[in-house]
């Protein structure tokens, strides 16, 4: 039996824990700009949290098995169910609109392929109790703000963005019924990663007549709005969807992102709970797969059993955006870093090695001395390996004295210094 890793599942040395954090920190200081404020969850959940709203997408990927309660559960594949159910459990005590982030470590069991792994972790930003589509833009405002800290520019990441409620409409102009949209949105999704053929396909084992096919695809064929208003503009129906949109672009214009959207109506996002304006970032040049997700579920919190609040997010994770920071060099490289190695030119000297070094640290420096004792010369070689700026020479008559010999690694330039002021200094 192999004890690797399991496939799908990282491991984190150094470096690469030092380029996750990299990530979450800067996510979490963008999040803070925006005011919202962290929460979290339980990683493991009821099974039929996500059986009844996610989608089957979500659902066929994920890690359930029965627990030794007999309970069905599951590793959270999302975090969006927890948040609703979080938000309903004290709707009426929460300050509203709700802006909570929150950064789990998500399980699916995918499909081998770039940028999807069995685990990543997932920066959610959501807000509760806002109906107005200044939301909306606030939202999409804070995802590419995210880019913009991580010196992304808009040449590098593209916003595409529609509205379900739009999309809907259009379709059921055509004769489309609400029991044959999710089948329909499933296809869209899908729409620039499969050949057109297996898509048709798919809708006609959903029970679609050709008629049927051949209209969505012509609705599709108009992606950009004002091709749509130009055409559509006046149905009766429609008219609130185009108001809402081009406000929702005014206000983008405002937050000072408006230069990184793009309409697409074809977006409409893999989960079945959306219902109104929904987003994806993706890199400009399309190679990699979308770097965050997200829009507006306004009938989730109800239909998971709680209380009816408008509610929009995004989830953005660490693996696609990875790739693309490494790939456009906006990783910084990783390099360990002691502030001072604590050298002795006799074990003997160990001991007063580490009072010092402790007396270091009680002052916030970041110290290493050699455990075991080590000849003077393969010390250094180790606090260089280190990373250490300097180290602290001690001797057996200095120390006597009170002094010790501090010794730039970098240059070998060495000075004498009073250890009691030295120390005080750092
Ligand atoms: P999602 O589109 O399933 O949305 O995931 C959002 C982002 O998470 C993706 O764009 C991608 O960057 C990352 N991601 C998803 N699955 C994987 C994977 N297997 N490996 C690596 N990265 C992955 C949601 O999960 C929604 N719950 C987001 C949301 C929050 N909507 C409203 N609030």
């Amino acid at each position: 039996m192999s004890l690797d890793a399991l496939p799908g599942f990282r491991e984190f040395y150094p470096s690469e824990l030092a380029e996750r954090n990299f990530i979450i920190d800067t996510w979490r200081e963008v999040a803070r700009r925006y005011a919202f404020v962290e929460v979290d969850g339980p990683p493991l959940e009821p099974l039929e949290l996500y059986t009844r709203k996610s989608g089957e997408e979500i659902v066929g990927q994920l890690y359930s098995f029965t627990d030794k309660g007999g309970r069905e559960v599951a590793l959270r594949p999302e975090m969006t169910p927890t948040l609703a159910r979080m938000v309903s459990a004290k709707a009426n005590a929460l300050r509203k609109p709700i802006r909570w982030f929150s950064i789990p470590q998500l399980f699916r069991y995918e499909r081998k392929q770039r940028g999807r792994l069995r685990e990543h972790f997932q920066l959610n930003v959501d807000i509760f109790g806002e109906a107005d589509v200044t939301a909306d833009a606030e939202l999409l405002a804070t995802a590419i703000d995210m880019m913009r800290a991580f010196g992304l520019t808009s040449s590098d990441v593209r916003a595409r963005v529609s509205d379900r409620r739009l999309l809907r409409g259009l379709l059921v102009l055509t004769g489309i019924t609400d029991e044959m949209l999710p089948g329909v949105y499933a296809v869209v999704d899908k729409l620039d990663r499969e050949p057109r053929a297996s898509l048709e396909a798919k809708l006609r084992a959903g029970g679609l007549h050709d008629v049927f096919i051949g209209r969505v695809f012509e609705v599709l064929k108009h992606p950009d709005l004002d091709t749509l208003r130009d055409r559509y503009g006046d149905v009766p129906e429609l008219r609130e969807d185009f108001t809402r949109l081009a406000r929702y672009f005014e206000c983008l214009e405002a937050l000072g992102v408006r230069d990184w959207v793009e309409f697409d109506l074809s977006i409409v996002r893999g989960l079945a709970y959306y219902t109104g304006i929904v987003f994806e970032l993706f890199d400009a040049k399309r190679e990699l797969r979308a770097i965050c997700g997200g829009g507006r579920y306004d009938s989730l919190l109800k239909q998971l059993g709680g209380t009816d609040l408008p509610a929009l997010g995004f989830g953005m994770g660490d693996v696609v955006l990875g790739e693309l920071l490494r790939a456009r060099g906006r990783m910084p490289v990783w390099s360990p870093a002691v502030d001072v190695w604590v050298a002795y030119a006799d074990a003997g000297l160990l001991d007063d090695a580490m009072r010092i070094a402790r007396r270091l640290r009680d002052r916030g420096r970041s110290v290493e001395f050699a455990l075991g004792g080590q000849q003077l010369s393969r010390q250094l070689k180790a606090a260089s390996a280190a990373g250490a700026r300097e180290a602290l020479v001690l001797q057996p008559e200095e120390l006597e004295r009170g002094d010790a010999v501090v010794r730039r690694l970098d240059t070998g330039d060495e000075t004498r210094v009073r250890l009691d002021e030295w120390i005080g200094a750092h």
